[in-house]
């Protein structure tokens, strides 16, 4: 039921970690599932996205969504990482089931949420980025998972 873009990102993740210092970080739950996922972006002074990595506890399809949308945002100024919508990462994995397309929504809701947290960081605004409706790093513990 899996592309085979989908296996290989879920057996081989790429950009699994953490970054000390990011620039941005993002974390965000899944309302559906309870699933949560944490994003780390490096930007240069550029504005350039130098890093990426993340962590989730998640579904197969949640590492999978992740471990694409960090390869698409690699390299890219901000607004083409804006670009980078859960439509865009299951494009380029060939598709999900029908029942797995909200696992997707968790990466390009981390990605907002790691850049809203540097645009906040730095005191500036971007251009078409809202406000994450499910960052959850506000006001929490910070727990290890
Ligand atoms: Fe929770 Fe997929 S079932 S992210």
């Amino acid at each position: 039921m899996y592309s085979e873009k989908v296996m290989d990102h879920f057996q081989h993740p790429r950009n699994v970690g953490e970054i000390e210092n990011a620039s941005g970080v993002g974390t965000v739950g899944n309302a559906k599932c309870g699933d949560i996922m944490r994003i780390y972006l490096d930007i240069d002074d550029n504005g350039i996205i130098q890093d990426v990595k993340f962590k989730t506890f998640g579904c197969g399809a949640a590492v999978a969504t992740s471990s694409m949308a960090t390869e698409l945002v690699k390299g890219k100024n901000i607004q083409q990482a804006l670009e980078v919508t859960n439509k865009a990462v299951m494009e380029a994995l060939d598709g999900l089931p029908p029942v797995k397309v909200h696992c997707s929504l968790l990466a390009e809701e981390a990605i907002h949420a790691a850049l809203w947290d540097y645009a906040e960081k730095n005191g500036i605004k971007i251009e078409g980025l809202e406000k994450p409706k499910t960052d959850i790093s506000e006001g929490e513990e910070e727990e290890e998972y």
